[in-house]
């Protein structure tokens, strides 16, 4: 929700006059997109791992929350509110590249396929759109996922300093590809969520946003 409400939201406000909006733009619009949605989703992401955690705890260190929103008022009560986003930057930095990636290539591709005359407002379009963009979003998001796990698992004396220059050194030393190792699970995790959130989507703008979307119509440029 808070994702695509800020997507929308500011792409209406970015067009031009004449609906056009250039791709900068559309950009910008999906990593602020993508930032609010993961900063939105960090509380919840902590609480999960807190419960997942528990069991495997000395019963006296166990936190024992009732149930999730039970451990979201807890950690605000007990660690304040900056403990709902405590480690948040790196995953929220990874939301800003995957959702920047997945909506503005939906939307791009889209475009191309209408463009291109066989395709129409429909499940098809909507699938072969978001299959793509599924595509390119594991794509973007795979090096930034290896440079991520390779620093957390580097123990002292790490020859990595921060994520640009381990993303460098990992390419130099063991060819681009290395960045890549992981897509196909991946892509097995994002398709599927990328696919069913879009044509959910698309089913729930006909339904509450036809006028509104047909009034707002964007060009993509
Ligand atoms: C960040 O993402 C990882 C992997 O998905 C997850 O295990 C971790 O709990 C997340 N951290 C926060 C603070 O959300």
């Amino acid at each position: 929700m808070a994702r695509f409400s800020t997507y929308e939201t500011l792409k209406k406000h970015l067009s031009n006059p004449d609906g056009s909006l250039p791709f900068y733009r559309m950009a910008f619009a999906g990593v602020i997109a993508g930032a609010v949605g993961g900063v939105a989703g960090t509380p919840a992401d902590i609480v999960l791992v807190r419960l997942q955690n528990d069991g495997s705890l000395p019963v006296e260190q166990r936190r024992n929350y009732k149930n999730a929103f039970d451990g979201v008022f807890r950690i605000a009560r007990e660690d304040g509110v900056q403990g709902l986003f405590k480690g948040a930057v790196p995953n929220v930095s990874r939301a800003m590249l995957m959702t920047a990636a997945q909506l503005c290539s939906y939307d791009a591709f889209k475009d191309l396929l209408l463009g291109s005359g066989y395709f129409k407002e429909g499940l098809p379009l909507h699938f072969s759109a978001s299959f793509l963009a599924g595509f390119v979003a594991t794509t973007i998001t795979s090096p930034f996922d290896v440079v991520k796990t390779r620093i957390m698992n580097a123990g002292p004396g790490s020859p990595y300093k921060n994520l640009l220059q381990a993303l460098v050194l990992i390419a130099k030393e063991e060819g681009p590809l290395a960045l890549y190792k992981g897509w196909t699970p991946s892509f097995v995790r994002m398709a599927p969520q990328t696919i069913l959130t879009f044509i959910f989507l698309e089913q729930f703008r006909n339904i509450y946003w036809d006028r509104t979307a047909k009034a707002n119509k964007v060009r993509y440029e």
